[in-house]
């Protein structure tokens, strides 16, 4: 499409000026390649709901859902109720919009960014697959005697069969289109939550359809140390909602750190939802301190997948680039200027000619 709609949620604390950064940079991506974005911008957020109660209308919620694209900063402000945002912003577009792929890319572009001894851009290259419409997440939770002694809490993971095979099918497609070791790993905890057997039956009558992918498994614990230990035997790996929440902050850390972590809430073939991985990191906001990059990684996913794939390439490509001559020292708070990221990321974008 060579124009993208999208509607822009900033956010709370430094999720607007990331998002800044990061459209100037669609902006630029679609001078060069020859695209246009038209963007809504929408004020929701903790601000936006201390000031009017309002979380997420349902007149904005229809207007959404006739976009291509939506574009999320960040949510999360601790004076308000732990939660309410979050799950009014954030799982209502993920749930009510059926977005049940959280795609979550984690490539290390530099080895120095590598918390890992030795590690190397060749040892950390995964792509991890969180379900993001049930388990955990599904809001099957209530309490009883509620404040008294007896109190008894409880919440249920739900799995269906249609909600797990989705994602486990979605992965070994993005194995094959990947064409890297062809290897898809289920991460459960099977050992223990014994409602993951439908994860591990649904997984093997799934993968005899592929038989040129590799199929690997571990437990959720077991994942982690190896994710630590020996990242480069990660490929493709497609796990629970609340696992995949756990396993890509993990991630996040080994490709170097928050500062570059993005993600892509998609249902294949509609509007779907792009968002770095970190938080409002509201003790920064405003200090045009905080690292665009992720922000500006979850544009270049939002490009993929509304067809921009040079564009989005490009992109990737650049920070890369920066990264390894070291023009961008790196991706912490205050290693550069929230505005001086995006000046370096436009001017390389600029001297770029699409093929
Ligand atoms: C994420 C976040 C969210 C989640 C929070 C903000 C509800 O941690 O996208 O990983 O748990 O899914
Ligand atoms: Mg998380």
């Amino acid at each position: 499409m060579n124009e993208i709609n999208i509607a822009v949620i900033g956010g709370d604390g430094i999720g607007p000026e990331v998002t800044r950064e990061a459209m100037r940079v669609l902006d630029a991506a679609g001078d060069v390649y020859g695209f246009k974005t038209r963007r809504t911008e929408y004020p929701f957020g903790s601000e936006h709901y201390f000031k009017t109660q309002e979380i997420f209308p349902d007149a904005a919620f229809e207007e959404v859902k006739g976009m291509d694209a939506i574009y999320l900063g960040a949510i999360g402000d601790p004076r308000a109720p732990v939660g309410m945002i979050e799950y009014g912003i954030i799982a209502k577009m993920r749930f009510d919009l059926d977005l049940y792929i959280n795609l979550r890319p984690i490539k290390l572009f530099d080895e120095r960014l590598c918390p890992l001894k030795g590690k190397t851009p060749e040892d950390v290259d995964m792509l991890i697959i969180r379900e993001n419409t049930e388990g955990a997440y599904a809001g099957m939770h209530g309490f009883c005697h509620k404040g008294q002694p007896l109190e008894v809490a409880t919440q249920t993971m739900v799995y269906t069969r249609e909600g797990v095979e989705r994602p486990i099918r979605y992965a070994f497609e993005a194995a094959r289109a990947r064409n890297k070791k062809k290897q898809v790993m289920l991460i459960d905890k099977a050992n223990a939550v014994r409602a993951h057997d439908i994860w591990t039956r649904t997984f093997a009558e799934v993968a005899k359809e592929y038989p040129d992918i590799k199929t690997d498994h571990a437990y959720v614990d077991a994942a982690c140390m190896w994710m630590v230990k020996n990242p480069e035997w990660f490929d493709v790996a497609v796990t629970t909602n609340l696992f995949g929440d756990i396993v890509t902050d993990l991630g996040a850390m080994i490709q170097g750190g928050m500062g570059i972590a993005a993600s892509g809430n998609l249902h294949p073939g509609q509007v779907s939802l792009f968002e770095p991985i970190h938080g409002s990191a509201p003790k920064h906001a405003g200090k045009n301190v905080a690292s665009p990059v992720a922000a500006i990684m979850a544009s270049a996913m939002l490009l993929d997948y509304c067809g921009q794939k040079e564009a989005s390439k490009a992109i990737e490509a650049i920070v890369a680039r920066l990264l390894i001559s070291g023009q961008l020292k790196g991706v912490a708070t205050a290693d550069h200027g929230t505005d001086e990221v995006g000046d370096m990321v436009l001017e390389a974008l600029r001297s770029t000619t699409a093929v």
